[in-house]
């Protein structure tokens, strides 16, 4: 969930005559899961569903590696129906993903209004996911990402002067509704980034303004990291997931409202903040701004056809045993031998 891997996505043919299936199951989580719904249907005389949960279960047992993303299940037969919406309700809740829900079906835990009553233990982010769960799952606009922009810069404003804000993610591709809002915040004299993030946190925790939070903090170092080590696409940046609680602006009136109380003044918004050290800004904006896919292609571009190593740290490029450094990102295109394709054409 933290991080750009590479993950594969499954396709199956949709009858299990035409697939091999052996004894070992990489998914035993969900599969048993399943299996527990199948009974539960078998018993209560419900055949047809019994069936549907069993052909599900099949279907994910054939797989040949567990699955850590519901996006990877585009291409399995079988999940379309009951089994794969019991799935997705829980995955949508932020800090759960399909192994967590895999075995809260299991304890028989379909909905959140039983995850609500039968409290499995959750952790600080799936409690924030649970309680904000309506306005989580629903898309994020351009104003109200002006408006996160906002509380950002002031907050960026009062813990550092001079420090620089950035939309990243997909508002900076042009997409007009987001799942969160995305940060990059640097400072143009090198160095004085350094331990922003805390600052900033608690600058808008004292303001009321988050929900949730969970910082990490800069584990990256160049020498330490060195051409041999270019395997992990994770980025080390001072990073930060957070839930802000956005104030709803009187002229926005409606889509604010909800749940039982009515309109409420404020609603809940996931925001990614990151800091990077102007040496590095430029890598970082390109990494961050995305598409995931872009991103991935860029990586693959960059180590098989040029012999290079692309992060959003550093480009490192193996035949000169060197790092390349740039200050914007034409300057990475170019180095990569590519023509420059702007933020509204990385959509891909
Ligand atoms: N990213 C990353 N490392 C992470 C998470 C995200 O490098 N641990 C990058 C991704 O490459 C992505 C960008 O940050 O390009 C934004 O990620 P995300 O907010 O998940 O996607 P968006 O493209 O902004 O789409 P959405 O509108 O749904 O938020
Ligand atoms: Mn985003
Ligand atoms: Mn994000
Ligand atoms: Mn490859």
């Amino acid at each position: 969930e933290q991080q750009t891997e590479e993950v594969e996505v499954f396709s199956t043919p949709s009858y299990a005559c035409q697939r091999r299936t052996t004894l070992d199951n990489h998914n035993a989580v969900l599969t048993d899961a399943l299996s527990l719904l199948a009974e539960n249907a078998e018993l209560s005389g419900e055949d047809g569903r019994g069936v549907a949960f069993r052909r599900a279960a099949a279907a994910l047992k054939a797989l040949p590696l567990p699955v850590t993303r519901l996006t990877q299940l585009g291409g399995v037969p079988c999940l379309g129906g009951h089994s794969l919406r019991v799935i997705k309700v829980l995955t949508g809740i932020f800090g759960v993903g399909v192994k967590t829900a895999g075995r809260w079906i299991g304890e028989g835990i379909l909905t959140l209004r039983q995850l609500r009553d039968s409290g499995p233990t959750l952790n600080r982010a799936q409690r924030a996911g649970l309680r904000h769960y309506d306005d989580l799952n629903r898309p994020v606009g351009r104003a109200e990402a002006a408006a996160v922009a906002a509380v950002v810069e002031a907050a960026a404003g009062s813990v550092l002067p001079g420090a620089r804000v950035t939309l990243i993610g997909g508002f900076r591709r042009g997409k007009q509704t987001g799942h969160d809002v995305d940060f990059l915040i640097t400072h143009p004299e090198e160095g004085r980034e350094a331990g922003l993030m805390p600052k900033l946190v608690s600058w808008l925790d004292s303001q009321g303004f988050l929900l949730y939070q969970k910082t990490n903090s800069n584990s990256y170092l160049e020498a330490a990291e060195g051409p041999a080590r270019p395997a992990s696409n994770m980025d080390r940046f001072e990073r930060c997931f957070s839930v802000f609680k956005l104030p709803e602006e009187a002229g926005r009136g409606g889509a604010g409202a909800g749940g039982e109380g009515g309109p409420r003044p404020w609603r809940a918004v996931r925001v990614d903040l990151v800091v990077s050290p102007v040496s590095q800004f430029a890598f970082a904006l390109l990494g961050w701004t995305g598409s995931k896919l872009f991103e991935r292609e860029l990586r693959r571009w960059a180590g098989h056809e040029m012999n290079m190593c692309l992060s959003s740290h550093a480009l490192y490029d193996h035949r000169q045993s060197r790092y390349l450094r740039a200050s914007s990102e034409e300057e990475i295109f170019a180095h990569l031998g590519l023509e420059y394709i702007p933020p509204s054409e990385r959509n891909a």
